[in-house]
């Protein structure tokens, strides 16, 4: 079966970057990337320096396939109706409210997406899931498919994208693996082989791996777990080398010297942050409760337990060394996104130590290369409790650029690795080194 017409919902990302990237490796196929977002897409199709996600090397991909094969539009129902195969890379945020609020994944936008597609096919259709979601996901989509379309057939795939931010262009283009979980019916293999095909354009053929649609699903989640697991395993030891004299790096490069074991993802950290990590973890553990497996439920947990200690204890050792109390304090926060190389700060560990801090009485001035005031402001009104409740205006400021920075303060915070930090003049603050990356800090996450 040979595919010329793609539509993906959701230009976020993931739907933006991988899109991109399609049409970039299979000129034959015409790729449209629709959302709802008209601000976003209008970005989409705006000028290469201001597309609405920065990724090194993705506007170099836009600028090649966007007009030819790539097109950004508003027009879900006609771009569904062209396609014969659909991604839905929506949101899967956790549940804010309702049966497990705070853990499970929030599916209403998979829903929408599954609902609009019923409603709009008159051709049968190969539907993805790109988004992350939880296993056995494909059987309430193919419900909604099935019961509310007009008849026509549709096969669903799972597709799970396995792309880090800052190296979204990378990732895709040389991919680990390529994971695809289909049916094993005639008509789910001939799915699984077109969305091979499309791969197989720039991917080895032993990368794309091919499972059934519960692995797929399942194996997602799971990656995602394990790498967290590792982040809270190195971070929960850095904890014990404060203790006893040992050093976290030292520690960390010794164990990661195991070719067994590995060295990635073994480095202390104030914690991990992103939109994806403490979601799908906490979405693992609601469906391990959910078949009644609370042991499993309990282990994985932990790993955001210990996520949770980490961010609360790096603050906190701000708060103890002046004594507990941060009244009048000016406190520098360098890096707000949740890692170096990205303006994305969802889930930041900034937010979470920052709140603290100020709420222990601080001033803060925050400044991050990549992220505007606006954003900040943002994060601040939509994550910290309580935020209305006193002029937070008159107690943070923040700064831009690296220029503006008067590090002659009671303290500064690094919280992310980004280089401009490192050449920085600190002689005149106090550091206090969320990711180990300057040796004149008085305080470095796992150094006694
Ligand atoms: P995002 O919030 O950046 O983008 C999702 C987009 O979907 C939004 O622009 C939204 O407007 C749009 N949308 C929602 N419902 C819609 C509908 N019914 N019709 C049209 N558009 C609709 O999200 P994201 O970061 O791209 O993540 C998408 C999925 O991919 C999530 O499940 C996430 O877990 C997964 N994922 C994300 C990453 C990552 O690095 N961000 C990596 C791998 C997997
Ligand atoms: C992560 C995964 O790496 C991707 O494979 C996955 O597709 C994606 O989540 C997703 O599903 O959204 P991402 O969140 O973009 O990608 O970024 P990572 O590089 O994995 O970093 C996550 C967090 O862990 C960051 O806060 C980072 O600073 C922290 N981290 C990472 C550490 O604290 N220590 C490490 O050794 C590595």
């Amino acid at each position: 079966m040979q595919i010329k017409n793609i539509c993906c919902i959701g230009a976020g990302y993931v739907g933006g970057p991988t899109m991109a990237v399609i049409a970039l490796k299979c000129p034959d196929i015409k790729v449209t990337v629709v959302d709802l977002n008209a601000a976003r897409i209008a970005a989409w199709n705006g000028p290469l320096e201001n597309l609405p996600i920065y990724e090194p090397g993705l506007a170099e991909v836009v600028e090649k396939a966007r007009g030819r094969n790539l097109f950004f539009s508003t027009e879900v129902d006609k771009a569904i109706d062209e396609a014969e195969m659909i991604f839905m890379a929506v949101n899967t945020p956790t549940k804010t409210e309702g049966e497990g609020a705070g853990m499970a994944a929030d599916l209403r936008y998979v829903e929408a997406c599954a609902k609009n597609i019923a409603s709009v096919s008159k051709t049968d259709k190969i539907v993805i899931e790109k988004s992350t979601l939880p296993v056995r996901t494909a059987e309430k989509i193919k419900e909604i498919l099935d019961s509310e379309g007009s008849g026509v057939h549709f096969e669903i795939l799972s597709n799970p994208e396995f792309l880090a931010e800052g190296t979204a262009i990378q990732d895709l283009f040389k991919s680990d693996r390529v994971l695809i979980g289909g049916d094993e019916t005639k008509s789910g293999q001939k799915a699984v082989q077109a969305l091979v095909d499309i791969y197989a354009n720039w991917i080895p053929k032993e990368k794309i791996l091919t499972t059934n649609v519960w692995s797929s699903e399942l194996a997602k989640l799971a990656s995602n777990a394990m790498l967290a697991q590792r982040i809270s395993s190195i971070n929960s030891l850095s904890a014990l080398c404060e203790k006893t004299g040992a050093d976290i790096e030292e520690l960390s490069k010794a164990i990661g010297m195991d070719h067994r074991i590995g060295s990635k993802f073994l480095k202390a950290s104030v914690g991990f942050g992103g939109s994806c990590f403490q979601k799908d973890v906490l979405n693992l553990v609601y469906l391990c409760r959910h078949y009644g497996l609370e042991e499993v439920a309990d282990y994985w947990h932990q790993v955001i337990k210990i996520n949770d200690y980490q961010k609360d204890r790096f603050a906190q050792k701000i708060i103890d060394h002046f004594g507990g109390d941060l009244t009048g304090k000016k406190i520098a926060i360098l890096g707000w996104a949740f890692k170096a190389n990205t303006n994305d700060s969802r889930e930041s560990p900034a937010i979470y130590v920052a709140e603290k801090l100020f709420k222990a009485g601080a001033f803060l001035e925050i400044y991050d290369p990549m992220v505007s005031k606006e954003s900040i402001f943002r994060d601040i009104d939509f994550y910290w409790e309580a935020s209305g409740t006193e002029d937070l205006k008159s107690r943070i400021s923040v700064l831009y650029p690296v220029n503006e920075l008067d590090l002659s303060n009671d303290a500064t915070a690094i919280l992310t690795e980004c280089e401009a930090f490192k050449s920085l003049d600190f002689s005149n603050t106090i550091v206090f080194d969320g990711r180990g990356i300057l040796s004149s800090s008085i305080y470095s996450i796992g150094k006694g």
